[in-house]
């Protein structure tokens, strides 16, 4: 695929579909195709004829002279957004692949509520790459199937001293794209492929492309060490748990970011185990992991100035006769004992692992990922992250990184009241509650007592982490989220 940035009006260049942009409910023709398109009076009174409103992700794909034109709505200009414009450009890649099209031009497309050319061409590259991508590693995909792809992608501005700044933010985006396409692929790959060795290989390929630390601590090694809260759940497995430390260290680092992720690569429920219907969705149960994977390589290819350890732990969570059993209690990294009275309430126990060992590294910021409850999907469906943290200014921070990039989240309180129905009569802490009330919260109490004293957030990704319906640039099944989000809140730290 070949982005390449040229100065010029949509409909009056010759790289392939030219996409127009149009705005909903406006009459005047020169606002429905906005100043930075061309102005078409011809292409406007087509489209009136049509009956198109340019509604957002509303196309037209028309003959116009010798040559194809797609036109995508934008919705209305008082909702125009570097969403809107992710969602343009995924719309429109989609489409003209569709028809069978191996190249569009998209407009740079210029208003007071998009910001600079910049972030709206990194915007564009995203929602396009992104909204192209599919999984067809292990289908076979009829050849006139396999035909339909996009070569090349031309963005286009209005003016020349545009072109430079313009170029490196779809570089930008498309390091970006390259990054959430390896999530999505970890994530959708099945648990027979997918498994903790396979993620600690990843890992691996990424130090080693990018000159990284990476320490992979085994499982009859985390056995020795005491990492308790992991091998509790792995013990049931055959598939050998990983302990993943993807360390990016550059010089003169500004701040130390710590990054857990939940890698628990199929999530049966252990003995406490699932019901089957969906089950075989658990593959996706290491999002979180597969997230801080993403994270570390995008941020080491554009070289942020900030130390990022990504710590992983990579498990499955299977019944066997050597499975943990509920009532059990294990012994955790930091000392602290857990009773385990339900074994599907298992990445949490990775996790107290994963924050206890980032502490030494003293960071200035740790943030968790997890698709860790069913009760998070409950309270804010698909549409936001569970964020729990105590910190003020770090839930600020990743607020507003949540609206620039769209992975939005939504802040749960972490009052110390909740921690009540958390007290065993035999260990330190129990991993359930009995009532099961506030499950996405109770959940980060629990995690809290093995972050005590870092400046923490947590995010639960149950909900995020995976699509039911076909986005623009979503398509159904695994999301990616995490890595926009992430890279948006260590962009701006200072
Ligand atoms: N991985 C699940 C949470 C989950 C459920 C993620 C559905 C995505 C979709 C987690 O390990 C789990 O099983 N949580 C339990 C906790 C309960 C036993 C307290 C849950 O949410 O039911
Ligand atoms: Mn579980
Ligand atoms: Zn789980």
């Amino acid at each position: 695929m070949r982005i390449q940035v040229k100065v010029g009006k949509v409909g009056q260049g010759r790289d392939g579909v030219q996409v127009f942009a149009a705005l909903e409910g406006e009459t005047r023709p020169e606002r429905v195709l906005p100043a930075y398109a061309a102005r078409d009076r011809g292409l406007t009174q087509l489209l009136a004829g049509a009956g198109f409103r340019g509604a957002r992700n509303e196309t037209a794909f028309l003959p116009r002279g010798n040559r194809w034109v797609l036109v995508v709505g934008l919705g209305k200009a008082k909702d125009l957004s570097l969403e809107a414009a992710r969602q343009f450009a995924g719309t429109a890649a989609r489409t003209v692949r569709s028809r069978g099209h191996r190249s569009l031009a998209l407009p740079v497309l210029i208003d007071r509520a998009l910001g600079n050319a910049a972030s709206v061409a990194q915007a564009l590259t995203e929602g396009a790459l992104l909204g192209l991508y599919r999984y067809d590693k292990l289908k076979q995909v009829p050849k006139h199937e396999r035909n339909k792809r996009i070569d090349a992608i031309t963005l286009l501005v209005e003016r020349a001293g545009e072109v430079a700044a313009v170029t490196r933010a779809a570089e930008k985006g498309e390091v970006i794209a390259e990054a959430v396409t390896l999530v999505r692929d970890l994530i959708t790959g099945p648990s027979n492929i997918v498994t903790p060795t396979y993620l600690a290989n990843q890992a691996r390929a990424i130090a080693k492309q990018h000159r990284l630390r990476c320490r992979v601590i085994p499982f009859p090694q985390l056995k020795r060490l005491g990492f308790g809260g992991i091998v509790g759940v792995a013990q049931g497995s055959v598939q050998p748990a990983q302990f993943i430390v993807l360390d990016y260290r550059p010089a003169r680092a500004k701040a130390t970011f710590a990054l857990c992720g939940k890698g628990i690569t199929f999530d049966s429920g252990g003995i406490s185990i699932k019901p089957a219907a969906k089950m075989e969705q658990m593959k996706y149960d290491m999002s979180g992991a597969a997230a801080v994977l993403g994270t570390v390589k995008a941020a080491a290819t554009l070289k942020l100035p900030f130390r990022i350890v990504g710590i992983i732990a990579a498990t499955e969570n299977m019944p066997s006769g050597a499975a943990q059993k509920p009532g059990d209690v294990v012994k955790t990294l930091s000392g602290k004992t857990i009773e385990v009275i339900n074994t599907d309430a298992e990445g949490r126990l990775v996790l107290s692992d994963c924050l206890h060992y980032a502490k030494r590294y003293k960071p200035d910021c740790v943030v968790d990922l997890a698709t860790l409850t069913g009760a998070c999907i409950v309270a804010l469906g698909a549409e936001a992250i569970g964020l729990m943290t105590k910190d003020e200014r770090l839930a600020a921070r990743i607020n507003q990184a949540g609206k620039v990039t769209h992975e939005r989240v939504w802040r749960l309180p972490l009052w110390d009241e909740y921690a009540e129905m958390l007290k065993s009569d035999i260990a330190d802490i129990k991993n359930v509650t009995d009532t099961g009330q506030a499950g996405t919260v109770t959940a980060a109490k629990f995690l809290e007592t093995f972050a005590e004293g870092l400046p923490w957030a947590h995010l639960d990704i149950a909900g995020t982490a995976w699509t039911e319906r076909d986005k623009p640039y979503i398509p159904k099944g695994a999301v990616g989220i995490g890595v926009r989000l992430l890279l948006e809140l260590m962009e701006k730290w200072r």
